[in-house]
Formats: structure tokens, sequence, C-alpha cells
């Protein structure tokens, strides 16, 4: 590995900035959320998702920033370079892997949001009620190919945008698109608590229920933190790779984790008095957006137009999140391997399109097959936030805490005169406080 040939960088850090929060915005704000908010019984999810994103999840993002700075390169690199000849390289390796898991299912989603856009634009929807819509989803589910079609299409334009490279595609295609989602989000928010019989929801979602807090509701919580910042899986370490020195990473981890949750429970607020206000139920799982939000459209003037336009947007968001998965793992392969971008580009997307056909049928055709109980898509989903990614997160700060050590990260952070003037709770949580609780919840999970 050269460490000294040019590296692509940011062009300007507002660029870096929208990049990182279209990585971390996408289906796991608006389709993934809301689900586990309402399994795992609204106010107790939320209370302890803000605590874990202020303790675990924020400390985590900077020290992710700093090894991608400080490494300079992909996610293996990284590890190399800043510890060479130790086996740390595997935490890059495992995230790899992680990454094509994740990417998988993420994309069978991603299909389905742009079908729905398809949808809306065709009419389907219109003055469809709680039965139509909820057999519009069946007998689009149920069919083995044309999802997959669809899943397909998503990957395909997320695989024309990696290959041109980093600023020229991720970029520019962010700081456009990232501003128009906000606004619309903001609107259907307000649509949707305005529903009648919408209140009861809106108080089931933000009444903290104490009693209500269990383990599994924690361990759901953290592996919802993890996936919807974007965590443990070098995608926020690959995008750091890109960084220029005189970049704030205390700065920027802030927004980028502040615009994320912000987006979550704004989301909330669309779907979760929605379920109420429709009579639906709050555990509906993974289908649960595909059905409050043609709900919430058909109650609107010029719905149907609403409608696409929303999904449009949502297949936008999860472009820029899942460009961010892709990057990593083609970044990994181009530089352990020495591929063309090209090449590597096209050879990841390839085995995640078939790594994919299983998860989309098992929403459909395939849904009896299960694995530990879980229809495949659901499988990977639930061990690759609740194990795979919290086990790279906890890898990551044992790395951070005591072998590269945070005094070490904290010089790396304040190289240009950067301040940081929470650097020594910063160096405790990183070293003490995110090892251990990680370890915590997720042995207590895994036993419960
Ligand atoms: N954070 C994204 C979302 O909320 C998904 C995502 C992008 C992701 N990169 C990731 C999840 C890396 C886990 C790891 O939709």
């Amino acid at each position: 590995m050269d460490l000294f040939q040019k590296r692509e960088q940011w062009q300007t850090s507002q660029g870096f900035i929208l990049a990182t929060i279209g990585s971390a915005i996408g289906l796991g704000n608006i389709w993934r959320f809301p689900t586990v908010v309402g399994e795992s019984g609204g106010g107790a999810f939320l209370l302890v998702y803000l605590i874990i994103i202020l303790i675990l999840g924020l400390p985590l993002m900077l020290g992710e920033l700093s090894i991608g700075r400080r490494g300079k390169s992909s996610i293996i690199g990284a590890f190399m370079s800043i510890k060479p000849h130790t086996p740390w390289w595997l935490i890059g390796a495992i995230s790899v892997f992680s990454g094509i898991l994740i990417l998988s299912f993420y994309s069978v989603i991603s299909g389905w949001s742009l079908y729905y856009m398809f949808s809306f634009l065709t009419g389907q929807f219109q003055g469809a009620g709680i039965q139509e819509v909820q057999n519009l989803f069946q007998s689009f589910v149920q069919r083995p190919f044309f999802p997959l079609f669809w899943q397909g299409t998503f990957l395909f334009i997320t695989l024309c945008i990696v290959m041109r490279g980093i600023h020229k595609g991720i970029e520019r295609a962010s700081t456009v698109l990232m501003p128009i989602l906000f606004v619309l989000l903001f609107l259907l928010a307000l649509r949707s608590i305005t529903l009648d019989g919408a209140w009861e929801g809106v108080l089931w979602f933000i009444r903290p229920q104490l009693a209500a807090i269990n383990i599994q509701v924690v361990l759901g919580a953290l592996g919802q933190v993890f996936f919807s910042l974007s965590l443990g899986m070098g995608a926020i370490l690959t995008y750091g790779s890109y960084l220029a020195p005189e970049d704030a990473i205390p700065k920027s981890s802030l927004i980028i984790s502040l615009s994320d949750l912000t987006i979550a429970i704004v989301a909330g607020f669309i779907i979760i008095p929605a379920v109420f206000a429709f009579g639906l139920e709050p555990e509906t799982g993974l289908p649960l957006i595909f059905i409050t939000l043609p709900l919430i459209f058909g109650s609107l003037p010029v719905g149907q137009l609403l409608g696409a336009s929303f999904f449009i947007l949502l297949s936008i968001a999860a472009l820029t999140s899942a460009l961010s998965i892709l990057e990593v793992v083609v970044a990994a392969c181009k530089d352990t391997f020495q591929w063309s971008r090209n090449k590597a580009t096209l050879l990841s997307t390839l085995i995640i399109f078939f790594l994919s056909i299983p998860s989309s049928l098992s929403m459909g055709t395939w849904e009896h097959v299960r694995f530990w109980g879980f229809p495949f898509l659901e499988f990977l989903d639930t061990i690759t936030a609740v194990f795979f990614l919290p086990l790279i997160g906890l890898l990551t700060s044992i790395f951070i805490g005591w072998i590269w050590t945070p005094h070490k990260c904290v010089q790396e952070i304040t190289r240009e005169k950067v301040p940081f003037p929470l650097s020594s709770i910063w160096s405790f949580l990183i070293k003490y406080v995110v090892p251990i609780s990680m370890l915590y919840i997720l042995i207590s999970g895994f036993l419960a």
C-alpha cells in the first residue's frame, strides 16, 4: 500500500458533511426507526436511543473519523497503517463482510421505494383504503421477479455513481438533494399529527415508559444507533479518510449525529401518529411505512403527486446511504488487491446482487423459510444491526482506547489547532464507558 500516493479528497468541508449526513440519513431513519419504535413500545425506546447516541454513538463517530483521516486509506488499510504487522486489520475485513450483507438487503427495501414512486406516478394508490393498500403491498412482494427488477435498478444506479469516484459523484448528488428531503419530511409530519386520532400516537411515541425498558429494548436501540449513524462498518471511517487536516472532526460529528437524530424523530412523527389515526398496529414490522404512508398521502390534496415526490426522495436518501456502503467495499478491494475502481465496483455489486436474491424472495414466495425464526431479510437485518455492527464498534473502541490510545487520537483531531474542548471526557468514554457498556449489552442481550 502506498501511503504517499495521491488520494482523492472532499472538495469542501460542507460537501463532506452533506455526504456523511447523506450516508447516515436513509432507510434507517425513515423505514427502520419507526419499525423498531413500533416493535419496542414507543417512549420506552426513544429515551434509551437518545442516551446511546450520546454516550456510545457520538464518541465512536469521532473515533472512526479520526482513524480514517489518520490512516488515509480504506478500512483494511487504515488499521494496517496505524498498527502495522498486527491483526487489527481484521476489523476491516469483518466490516467489508458486513457491508456486503447490509447492502444486499438494503437494496431490496430501496427497490420497494422505487416501485412505490412508480405506483404513485401511475395512480395505483388513488383512493385506496387500508385493505387495498395492504393488498397492493402483498401482491407486489409476492411476485418473485418484479421486486428483483426494482432492486437491480437501484443497485445499478448506485454502481454508476460509485464508479465516478468520490467527489464527482457522491458529493454532488448529496449537496443538491438532501435539503429537499428535509422540507418534505417536515410537511408530512405536520399533516400526520393533525390527523384525527393522531394525538394518542404522539403521546405513545414521546412519553417515556420506564417500566417497559428491558435488555431487548436496549439491544434494539443499540443496533438502531449503529445502523442509523452508519457506524461500525467503516462507512464513516472511509469517508473520514478523504478529509483534510483542517476539517473539524468534533463539530462535524455533532452536526451529523444531530441531523440524523432529527430526521429519525421527524419520521417517527410522520409514521407513529398515522398508525394510531388509521387504527393500524405499531408492531406491523418491516412493511409498516409502506402501508401507513400511502394512507397519509390518500388523506391529502394532490396526495398522489406528493406520494410520488416522497418516494423519489426516499429512494435518493437510500441511494446516498447505499453509496457509502458500496464505497467501503470498493475502497477496500481497490486498496487491498490493487484493482481499478471500475473493476472493484463491478465485482462487488455483482456479489451483492446475487446475495440479495434470497432476501427479496423471503418477503414473498420464501416467507416460510426461517433462519432463527426470521425470514432471511429480517435475519440479515437483525444480525448485522445487533451483532456485527456493535461488535466492530466494540473492537474499534478497544483499538482506540488501548492500542492506538486516546492521546494520539486527540492529537490527530487537533492537528491543525482544531478545538476539542471535551477531549478528556471523550477519552474516558472511548476507553472505559464504550467498551464496557457495549460488552454488557451484547452479552446480556444474547443471554436473555
Ligand atoms: N445509515 C444508513 C441509514 O440510516 C444506512 C447505512 C449507510 C449504514 N452506511 C451504513 C448502516 C453503514 C450501517 C453501516 O439508512
